[in-house]
């Protein structure tokens, strides 16, 4: 942390006083270890709209007294810009976190973040009843917490407050499960992230009960303890909103021919390294990305008539998925499979595509190979990856060489093509020769005499 605010220093980004350091560019303030004595420098901070708290001594204020306030400070609070705090490594007292955070009413205050905090005791919440809050956005990762389970009472003090939070996010937490109650106080919350924790099948039924999340549109259930792809489907069921579902870094397993129904608004879907060997099914109906990427497919064979965005980039495919499937199709990434060539016809349909990634596959560079390749670079459409990402495999003579080098003029490939011609040619030179000789010297010829 010190070489970072060193480097900061040293870059002139920052102007040093007391322990928090300013960004008058990035509105951005920072301060580390504050204490009672250098508490003053806080003052800095207050042109900033981020500002980050990092260590300290929070504990020390829990006997502090915290009276109301005056107008004038309210009056200030209130002029204040800020709308981000982020807390980081600290013991947070609930205590104090329960006094304090009322006072953010009089603030433009809209996202709070806890990083890497233990949150330490029980609060009382009661004064929160009825008090609403400017913050729309909680986020809390890696943090240390008594359990959610039995605290509905202190979520119902702070439900006026909770019913308009639009965002929450609980990462790398330990949570093995939601409570349904808590589901049913976050009314307008429209994205939840509980990526790397520890919810399991059985915990996300109770989550997402009737009336839990009714406007949730993007759920990120990332990095989890997820098997069932047919239970987590009758899970999220009742959440009608949802547009974006995160199930990547699961171990997901195939079910026996699942009948559940995704919910018909979803549209993003990522199983990415879910382990999957094939596609599952069914597949949400209105899908318009989905990312199947680092996983063991050998084939993908499913139709998906509103598909924009297609990753299965670090698979096992031997060819890509015919483009024909997917009509509205923009982007297509094939890199790192097992793909030796692209078949003449398919480049045809992928030239119509935005962007096309193919690197790193084991190209077998015979003339219609590399020829596909280089005439659909030619069309600009492979992205970043061209020329350098792709290389031959085979033939020997071609091994190692980048795709792009590979000769394809139509002398080197359809010598065929260009040899017959050739031949007849010089055939009928021949011939026409012969004749001309025959004219012109008719004694050449003779017939045999019999003797
Ligand atoms: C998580 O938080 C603890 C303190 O609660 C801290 O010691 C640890 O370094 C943090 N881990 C990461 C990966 O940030
Ligand atoms: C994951 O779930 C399995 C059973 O489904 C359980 O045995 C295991 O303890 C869980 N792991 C974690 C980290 O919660
Ligand atoms: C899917 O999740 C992975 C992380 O697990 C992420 O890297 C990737 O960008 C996500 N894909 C999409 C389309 O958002
Ligand atoms: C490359 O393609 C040629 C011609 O189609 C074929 O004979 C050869 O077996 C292929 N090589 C590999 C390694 O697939």
């Amino acid at each position: 942390m010190n070489v970072a605010v060193l480097l900061l220093l040293g870059l002139g980004l920052l102007e040093a006083e007391g322990r928090c350091f300013f960004s008058r560019t990035q509105e951005h303030c920072v301060c580390y270890n504050l204490s009672q004595e250098s508490i003053g420098s806080i003052i800095q901070c207050l042109p900033a709209s981020v500002v980050e708290f990092w260590g300290g001594e929070l504990e020390k204020y829990i006997a502090f007294p915290i009276s109301d306030l005056d107008p004038s400070t309210i009056e200030m609070l209130g002029s204040l810009i800020v709308r981000k705090i982020i807390f980081g490594d600290l013991l947070v007292p609930e205590i104090l976190l329960a006094r304090v955070l009322r006072f953010f009413s009089y603030t433009h205050v809209q996202e709070l973040v806890f990083e890497s905090c233990i949150f330490e005791g029980r609060g009382s919440w009661a004064e929160m009843a009825n008090q609403d809050l400017p913050i729309l956005s909680l986020r809390f990762h890696n943090v240390t917490s008594a359990p959610l389970t039995g605290r509905e009472q202190d979520f119902s003090s702070l439900s006026s407050w909770l019913e308009t939070l639009q965002e929450l996010a609980v990462t790398s937490a330990h949570v093995t499960s939601l409570p349904c109650g808590i589901g049913r106080v976050f009314r307008a919350l429209r994205s939840l992230d509980v990526a790397q924790n520890s919810l399991g099948d059985d915990s996300l039924m109770p989550a997402f009960c009737e009336g839990a999340f009714p406007q949730l549109q993007v759920l990120s259930l990332q990095h989890n303890n997820l098997t069932s792809y047919h239970s987590v489907c009758k899970s999220v069921q009742l959440l009608r909103e949802l547009q974006h579902l995160d199930l990547s870094q699961n171990k997901l397993m195939a079910d026996p021919s699942s009948s559940c129904q995704w919910p018909v608004a979803l549209r993003i879907f990522n199983l990415s390294n879910t382990g999957l060997d094939e596609v599952l099914t069914p597949l949400p109906p209105s899908l318009e990305v989905l990312d199947m990427s680092c996983n063991h497919l050998h084939t993908v064979d499913v139709s998906l008539s509103t598909l924009k965005k297609l990753f299965l980039n670090q698979n096992m495919l031997q060819a890509p998925p015919s483009v024909r499937n997917y009509p509205m199709l923009d982007t297509l990434d094939l890199d790192n499979n097992l793909i030796t060539e692209l078949p003449l016809d398919e480049v045809k349909l992928l030239g119509h595509l935005w962007d096309v990634a193919a690197a790193g596959n084991p190209y077998n560079c015979t003339c219609s190979g590399a020829g596909g390749l280089q005439a659909l670079a030619g069309m600009g459409h492979l992205g970043q990856g061209w020329p350098q990402g792709y290389t031959c495999h085979s033939p020997p003579h071609y091994q190692g060489r980048l795709v792009k080098d590979v000769p394809v003029s139509v002398l080197q490939c359809n010598s065929a093509a260009v040899i017959a011609p050739v031949c007849i040619i010089l055939a009928l030179l021949g011939v026409a020769g012969a004749i001309c000789l025959v004219r012109s010297r008719p004694g050449l010829i003779q017939p045999c005499h019999k003797v």
